[in-house]
């Protein structure tokens, strides 16, 4: 198994059982911000039926092609599908195919962005057991904060862990057994609203008593912007605003430093980040 053996790239995997939290978009982002640093990546999009990042990358090459630009595109690989009649065997036969991936992309990547669907599958719970780096979003709502632990209706103090806490303690279990360094598991809020809510200040007040009971750092994420979703069907980022054309807005600088924020927290190695970018 891949976490078993000595890892030499970063694993980064956008994990959260619930759907629509921004998996896709962020991993989408931190791909080209990534690219746009010169890392070597490669892309593993584990979402099948959804298939977000696989058609987001496919409308980008799209898009280059039709206005002859020269948009970076990374590797994006598609995991095939087990066609064994035994559901225990299909997912063995599936797990082999996720391990040998990885095992084949690691030693010639910086780094290998792993996208998770939204909801708990054994192939998400195996990326959690080989990512170096976890990264979840989270939108400012106690409903997606309580896939992470139950909060008392008055006093808002943390009860319960919730079962994506559990699972990703068992992914820790996994690793520490496997002699792997610890999973940097990140929290990220995401889509947060531009004015101050009673809301907005209760889950980030929760957050802030769990991220030392289940450790997870917990950093500040992309705002509540048009921009993220207008931007799919070209295949673009804020990183390629300016290769583009575009002139940027307040919003869209604003955006910008967001990102480069996330990039930082993500705390990747300065070998990884400074290096000089290559052409498509
Ligand atoms: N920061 C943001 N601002 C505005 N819309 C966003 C933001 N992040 C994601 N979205 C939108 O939210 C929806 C879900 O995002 P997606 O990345 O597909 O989530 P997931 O991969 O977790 O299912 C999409 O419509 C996407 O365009
Ligand atoms: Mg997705």
């Amino acid at each position: 198994m891949a976490y078993l053996c000595d890892q030499h790239s970063q694993v980064i995997v956008f994990g959260n059982e619930k759907g629509g939290t921004g998996k896709s978009t962020t991993a989408m982002h931190v791909v080209i911000s990534l690219l746009a640093s010169g890392a070597r990546i490669a892309v593993i999009d584990l979402d099948r039926r959804q298939q977000t990042l696989t058609r987001y990358l496919e409308n980008r090459s799209s898009y280059a092609r039709k206005h002859n630009l020269a948009l970076r595109c990374p590797e994006v690989h598609t995991l095939p599908v087990s066609g064994h009649p035994n559901i225990a065997e299909r997912e063995q036969e599936e797990a082999a195919f996720l391990t040998n991936f990885v095992d084949r992309l690691d030693p010639v990547n910086d780094v290998i962005v792993i996208d998770c669907p939204g909801s708990d599958t054994p192939l998400a719970r195996l990326a959690y057991a080989l990512a170096t780096t976890l990264v979840t979003p989270l939108n400012d709502s106690f409903v997606d904060l309580d896939i992470i632990a139950q909060v008392d209706p008055d006093t808002y103090d943390v009860g319960k862990l919730s079962l994506y806490s559990e699972t990703i303690w068992e992914s820790r279990k996994q690793r520490a057994l496997a002699g792997k360094r610890g999973l940097d598991w990140i929290i990220m809020r995401n889509r947060i609203g531009t004015t101050e809510s009673k809301n907005k200040r209760r889950v980030d007040g929760v957050l802030k008593k769990l991220r030392g009971r289940i450790a997870f750092r917990y950093v500040p994420g992309l705002s509540e912007r048009v921009i993220y979703r207008e931007l799919f069907p070209r295949g673009l980022t804020l990183v390629d605003l300016i290769e583009v054309g575009t002139k940027l807005s307040m919003s869209h600088i604003a955006a910008r430093q967001e990102l480069r924020n996330l990039m930082r927290n993500l705390r990747l190695p300065e070998k990884v980040i400074n290096q000089t970018p290559r052409a498509c």
